[in-house]
């Protein structure tokens, strides 16, 4: 079976094509990715309207670019972003694919954008490690039930995967998802946009002791996360650093902010797995590309449960792309659900579970 995804949730637009080979194994056939990134940055953040904008101009060129046969021979599928994201943005991917499903007369295949990304997993399993962690390089796929902890620009969820498809919700942000925090406090220290893999250079020569920044709800006793106070102590440290010298320096700052997302983000991890006994953990989403909170869970699970396995996609498929979704989109059509092209809307708060 060959599938074809468009994904244009935010501010990537991305297309790819995934075959399943007789044999079960998948191949990236094609993986085409335009980052708006540099746009955005102008304005420090995603404009909804000018990635929708922005979208429209490179889908047509991108699919061209795929090589695909104008009447979409060879294409068995069509799968599609359909939610969460900005509506502007998800509207151009989910029309491009209700057209070419029409036209084409393929089905079409809704997919979860979050689901995406945590089949960046499996993806992961059969292509070339590049950078990966030492204990996934055996490159198995994950065993269910596996606990999913899924942490992006948009969401902060900690999510049981129990088979293929089938999700159970424990814990989420109640406010700033944790790449929105990076994000966010990038920006008050006078970094640019996207603020993670800034936040993480400058982290690199600070002291991540310097400043203790609070670990929000970690003591909550329940599975949630909130990341808006945290950004708040930030704000607060660098107004009462104001009119003195600051006595820290910004590298200081940005790696113990990243600390203290990381010991938030891996503590209510643990928490999660001694309530579930997952069989594996997965770490997936664009802040799944951060090296500190990688090696920490890494460490964190083989100290205390060494027979669970931790995946994570490969650095290439951290970030959002349509790979990801054609192969969640390839296991859907291999389950039969597929949607009806002439009423699928862009749900900007689609649920998994
Ligand atoms: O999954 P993603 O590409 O898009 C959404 O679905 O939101 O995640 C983007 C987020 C941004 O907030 C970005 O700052 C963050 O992932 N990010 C990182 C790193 N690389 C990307 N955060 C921390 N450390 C990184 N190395
Ligand atoms: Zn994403």
């Amino acid at each position: 079976m060959r599938v074809l995804a468009i994904e244009s949730s935010c501010d990537e637009t991305a297309l790819a094509v995934v075959f399943q080979t007789p044999d079960g194994r998948f191949l990236v056939e094609q993986n085409v990715i335009a980052s708006q990134a540099q746009t955005h940055a102008k304005f420090g953040g995603v404009v909804p309207e000018v990635a929708a904008r922005e979208h429209a101009a490179l889908a047509l060129p991108l699919l061209h670019q795929l090589g695909v046969a104008h009447d979409g021979q060879g294409i068995d599928a069509l799968a599609v972003t359909a939610g969460p994201g900005l509506v502007p943005a998800l509207r151009v991917g989910v029309e491009l694919g209700k057209t070419l499903a029409w036209a084409w007369k393929k089905p079409l295949v809704a997919v979860n954008h979050l689901e995406g990304h945590i089949y960046s997993v499996w993806l992961s399993t059969f292509q070339a490690p590049s950078g990966a962690l030492d204990r996934t390089e055996e490159r198995l796929d994950p065993t269910f039930p596996a606990l999913c902890l899924l942490v992006s620009g948009g969401h902060t969820e900690l999510i049981l995967m129990k088979d293929h498809g089938r999700y159970e919700l424990l814990g989420m942000t109640r406010d700033d998802a944790a790449g929105e925090a990076f994000d966010k406090v990038a920006k008050l220290l006078g970094l640019s946009y996207p603020g993670g893999p800034e936040i993480a250079k400058a982290a690199e020569q600070g002291n991540r002791a310097a400043i203790a920044f609070p670990r929000p709800m970690l003591d909550s006793g329940d599975l949630d996360f909130s990341f808006a106070g945290l950004k708040t102590a930030v704000r607060v440290y660098l107004e009462g650093a104001k009119g003195r010298k600051r006595d820290k320096r910004t590298e200081d700052i940005a790696a113990s902010f990243q600390q203290a997302v990381v010991d938030t983000l891996v503590g209510k991890t643990l928490r999660a797995v001694d309530r579930t006994h997952p069989h594996s953990v997965m770490l997936v989403g664009g802040v799944s590309a951060n090296r500190l909170l990688r090696e920490t869970l890494k460490e964190a699970l083989a100290t205390s449960v060494p027979e669970v396995m931790l995946h994570v996609p490969d650095l290439a498929l951290t970030g959002d792309n349509a790979a990801m979704i054609a192969l969640t989109g390839l296991y859907k059509a291999k389950r039969g659900e597929f949607c009806d092209p002439l009423t699928l809307q862009a749900d900007p708060h689609l649920r998994l579970a």
